[in-house]
């Protein structure tokens, strides 16, 4: 049996990803488990976080919701190929985001074709999938409310109906496909690392470590 596994985490802005990413962090060290890599989308490489910034910070600018998909595929490329391939076979990669990332914000949020999305996970062979994906369900008013003192970026500034149709098309993905967990955002901190820590245990505890 494979002694490591693949874990993604995901949800809307302001569901708390980056806190369950470190809490996992912490639940995996728990257990003695030390080869851990975390990494995050768009990103994880010096290539990917100059990319990150760009798809993140470009103001003054016209961006077309084309060219956002294409730089994040562009990360994306890196990313597999400079940190996930090398390491799969041998850590524990928790990776902040991955490709349902894409499905959800630029076919449910940007209105892209689901055909290009299909061609660019072939162009640069995504082949590698999690062993499970958390996927932190939040409404976003919720979610909104939870920034909103935050300096926000150009997507985090989008509308209350755009992260509607983001939420709801990564629900539609969750319901088709079974690593994908869904746990209940909207709730205390707390609840949610409760939530989270029981998937994580029942992952641990199906690996030999
Ligand atoms: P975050 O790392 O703070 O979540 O910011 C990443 C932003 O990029 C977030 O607003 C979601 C967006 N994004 C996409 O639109 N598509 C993608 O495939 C990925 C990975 C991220």
């Amino acid at each position: 049996m494979k002694n490591h596994k693949f874990i993604v985490i995901e949800g809307i802005d302001g569901s708390g990803k980056t806190t369950i990413c470190n809490y996992i962090i912490k639940l995996l060290k728990n257990f003695n488990i030390t080869n851990i890599i975390l990494t995050h989308e768009p990103g994880g490489t010096p290539v990917a976080e100059k990319l990150r910034n760009i798809i993140k910070f470009t103001k003054k600018e016209n961006f077309s919701y084309k060219t956002e998909l294409l730089l994040i595929y562009a990360s994306r490329l890196q990313l597999l190929n400079n940190i996930i391939r090398p390491n799969i076979n041998t850590h524990w990669i928790i990776s902040d985001r991955y490709d349902i990332s894409s499905y959800a914000y630029q076919i449910g949020g940007r209105g892209i074709n689901k055909k290009y999305i299909t061609f660019l996970q072939n162009f640069i062979k995504n082949n590698i999938k999690p062993d499970i994906i958390i996927y932190l369900d939040i409404d976003p008013i919720i979610a909104l409310q939870r920034i909103k003192f935050k300096k926000k970026d150009r997507i985090e500034n989008e509308s209350i109906n755009f992260f509607s149709r983001v939420r709801n098309y990564y629900l539609k993905i969750a319901k088709k496909n079974k690593i994908i967990k869904i746990i209940n955002a909207n709730n205390s901190l707390e609840n949610v690392k409760f939530l989270v820590k029981k998937k994580i245990i029942k992952l641990i505890k199906f690996t030999e470590i």
